[in-house]
This record gives structure tokens, C-alpha cells and sequence, in this order.
């Protein structure tokens, strides 16, 4: 048996169903607010990431499903929905449209990392984008929305942590001053963090190692280094945040696995989730379409890992999947018009299956019952009417075939 390869998400029907409620309520939360869905491609130049999210990430520098078109052009398979909104931005020249543009999506995303619970290579993110906007309200209102879809669901989260990373000139200051501190404590530190002080210092805050995390409790941090106006920024953004009553905690070390944030950056975690704790997070990238040759405009976003929200959210219940009407064969020699009473039924907007299966009469009144088919019509009993069952009273009548549909739209009054 050919097996699917390890770590992809959750296949099967039960889960897309639980996928559709969180689809619904992103839905209805995002557009209350103005944002529209995007859909991008799931193939994008290899280069889009490498410059957006940035070459000494883990994303990019081994996480990425990449490969040769057959042509001499590097592909990958998105590992996040960022980037490509903001080349589609580019390309279809949202920047002259009313801003900020407001977008939003649903996609799934590919990441070759180790599977694990929380954690798989191919996997759903609901996302959504400000693009062109500088104003705090736009980083607060971002925050709120996905408190209201996290909440929404019933997805428990422990905390949402926020900082401000401060523009890309504080950021290389702050970088080289951690840089001399890493080094002055080399010998203190796990050699991952060590081989990688050059490359990206920040990450040695997200160190497991305990010496590691020892040494960078007293290491300097870049909230307290933001230049007035991104000090004057966050403070805004806090205001609205605690204007709406949305707890965080200010967490200097939070750092994202993506290059492109500048000033505000937020996460919502949830301990049930373990080491993946990460429900959703984000932040202000207004450095990235001027990275990818666009106009300088300011940005900001988030995503949300759909199977982490599915697996800790609270009475997450599909609505049941209804069924109006079985239609059963009383004789084989019936088919057709078992067929196009099915039909007939869809038409007028009934949910109408058919058998199937070859089974006996009792096995389909049985296998209806089972599905919570609310009406069984019998065809084929061999007088041209048909016998329209009431799976609810158990009352049955006989019917000429084209009073049957009317029937079950009056509600079943026989
Ligand atoms: P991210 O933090 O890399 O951010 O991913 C967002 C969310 O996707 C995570 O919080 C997590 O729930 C989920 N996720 C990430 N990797 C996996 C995985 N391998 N398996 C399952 N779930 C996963 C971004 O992707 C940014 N694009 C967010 C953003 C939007 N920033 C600004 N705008």
C-alpha cells in the first residue's frame, strides 16, 4: 500500500469540516473589517523568500521545498503567505488603489521541518495583511481581530506576547552591541548559538539551552534601545490594546523566525500546545515591498496555524451534515427513476443521495436511518408511485413521482 509521506495535515472529512468553522468565522470577522480574500499560488521563485523572509532564517535556509523548473529557475513551495502577498500586491499594483489594502487568506503552506503534534510539513494557515498603512490602530486593530477569531473558536490561549523590534538601523546597532555581549560569554553558550552569533544573534534568545538561557537574562534588550518615534509607536499601540481590554505581556526576547518585522511583533501562545506554543503571530514589515523593488510602504499582519487552533479549541462543532431525502430502489429495474428523483431533488435545493450500494430494501431504510435522512422515497414498487417515508413518524405514503418533492417542501406533510 502506498503510503502518504509523513507530517501533512489532517485529510480527512471530519477535519475539513472543523477547517470550514474556522474558514466561516475568518471569514466573518475579516470581512466585518474591511479585508477581502487572496489566494496565491502555492509555487513561487525561490527568490521571493529568500530576500523577504530573509537567507539566514531556518524557513530559508532549511526548511524550504525547493527545485529546479526543469528550465534553470529555482521554485519553492510557499512556506508562508507574506512575501507572496506583497508580490501580488506589487505585481497588480495595489499600491494605487485607496489605502491601506486589506487582505486575507486561507491557504496551506510547506515547511520541511521534523512532524510533530502542532507541527507538519504541509499545514493550513488563515492569514490576513494591512498593506500601506503606518498608523498604530492598524498594528491594535490587527491584534484585536485575531483575539476575536482565536476566541471565536474557542481556542484557548495562555498569553499574547508583544515587543517593538524598531527599525532596521536600531535593529543593526542592537544587533552589534548583542553580538559583543555573545561573544564576551562564548564559552557560556550551546555551540548552536555560538556558530551563530555572526549570522543571527537574536535567535539566542529562543535558545532551550539552560546556560544558554542563564547568560541571556542580563543580555541587552532592544525595547529599551527604540528610537523615539518606534518608542512612541508601540506606546500608541499599547494604548489601543488596553483601551480594548486585551491582556498581553511584554516580551523582549520574542523573537519571530522571519526577517522582515520592523517595530510591533505579537504572538498568541497556548501551553496545551507544548514546544510548539505558537497559535498565531505577527507583525509590522514595513521594509518588505521596498525589498522586493517596491515603493517604500509600511505593512502589517498576521497568521494563525489552522491544525494548532484545532487542537485547542473548545466545543469546535461542526454544524451536522443534513440529509432531506434517501432515495431507495425497491427494485433494481428502478434506477432511472431513482436517479432523476435525486436529481429533481437537488434541483429544488434538497439534500437528496441515492443508493448506491446494491443493498437489500432493508439495508437501505437501515443505511438511511443511519445518515439522518429525514425522508426515504421507495422507487420501484412496481405500481409506478412511490412510497414516501417520514423517518421521523415512521409514517409512509404512497405518492404519484411528481407530488414527492412537494411533499418534502411543504415539511413533510403527506
Ligand atoms: P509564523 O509564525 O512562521 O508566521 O507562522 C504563523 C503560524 O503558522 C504559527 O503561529 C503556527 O501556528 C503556524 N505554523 C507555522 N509552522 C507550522 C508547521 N510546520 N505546522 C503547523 N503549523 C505551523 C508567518 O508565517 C508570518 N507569515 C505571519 C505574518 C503575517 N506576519 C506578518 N503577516
Amino acid at each position: 500500500m502506498i503510503q502518504a509521506p509523513r507530517g501533512t495535515f489532517d485529510i480527512l472529512p471530519e477535519s475539513a469540516a472543523r477547517r470550514k468553522v474556522v474558514e466561516e468565522q475568518a471569514e466573518k470577522i475579516l470581512s466585518a473589517a474591511g479585508y477581502r480574500r487572496i489566494e496565491t499560488p502555492a509555487i513561487e521563485a525561490t527568490e521571493l523568500f529568500a530576500r523577504g523572509v530573509g537567507e539566514g532564517t531556518d524557513i530559508v535556509r532549511k526548511e524550504m521545498y525547493t527545485f529546479d523548473d526543469g528550465g534553470g529557475r529555482s521554485l519553492t513551495l510557499r512556506p508562508e503567505g507574506t512575501a507572496p502577498v506583497c508580490r501580488a500586491y506589487l505585481e497588480h499594483g495595489m499600491h494605487k488603489l485607496a489605502q491601506p489594502v486589506k487582505l486575507w487568506y486561507l491557504s496551506t503552506f510547506f515547511r520541511s521541518e521534523a512532524p510533530q503534534r502542532g507541527r507538519y510539513r504541509q499545514f493550513w494557515q488563515v492569514g490576513a495583511e494591512a498593506i500601506g498603512s503606518p498608523a498604530p490602530e492598524t498594528d491594535a486593530e490587527l491584534i484585536v481581530l485575531l483575539a476575536e477569531l482565536l476566541d471565536g473558536l474557542g481556542v484557548r490561549h495562555d498569553r499574547l506576547r508583544l515587543a517593538s523590534l524598531g527599525t532596521p538601523a536600531t535593529r543593526a546597532e542592537y544587533r552589534e552591541e548583542l553580538r559583543r555581549f555573545l561573544r564576551a560569554h562564548e564559552d557560556e553558550l550551546a555551540e548552536e548559538v555560538r556558530n551563530r552569533i555572526d549570522l543571527n544573534p537574536l535567535r539566542a534568545f529562543d535558545a532551550d539551552d539552560r546556560r544558554t538561557r542563564a547568560v541571556m537574562r542580563d543580555a541587552p534588550k532592544l525595547l529599551d534601545r527604540l528610537d523615539p518615534a518606534d518608542a512612541e509607536h508601540f506606546a500608541q499601540v499599547r494604548a489601543l490594546l488596553d483601551d480594548a481590554g486585551i491582556s498581553y505581556e511584554l516580551d523582549p526576547t520574542l523573537v519571530r523566525g522571519l526577517d522582515y518585522y520592523t517595530r510591533t511583533v505579537f504572538e498568541f501562545t497556548s501551553d496545551e500546545l507544548g514546544a510548539q506554543s505558537g497559535v498565531g503571530g505577527g507583525g509590522r514589515y514595513d521594509g518588505l515591498i521596498e525589498l522586493l523593488d517596491g515603493p517604500a510602504t509600511p505593512a502589517v499582519g498576521w497568521a494563525a496555524g489552522v491544525e494548532r487552533m484545532l487542537l485547542v479549541a473548545r466545543d469546535l462543532a461542526p454544524r451536522a451534515e443534513l440529509v432531506d431525502l434517501f432515495v431507495a430502489l425497491g427494485q433494481r429495474e428502478a434506477t432511472r427513476a431513482g436517479f432523476e428523483l435525486a436529481r429533481e431533488a437537488r434541483r429544488a435545493g434538497l439534500q437528496a443521495q441515492l443508493e448506491l450500494a446494491g443493498r437489500s430494501l432493508k439495508g437501505q431504510l437501515k443505511h438511511a436511518d443511519r445518515i439522518g435522512a429525514r425522508f426515504v422515497a421507495i422507487v420501484g414498487n412496481g405500481n409506478g408511485r412511490v412510497s414516501l417515508k417520514d423517518m421521523e413518524s415512521g409514517e409512509q405514503r404512497e405518492l404519484g413521482p411528481s407530488d414527492v418533492i412537494p411533499a418534502i417542501l411543504r415539511g413533510g406533510r403527506l
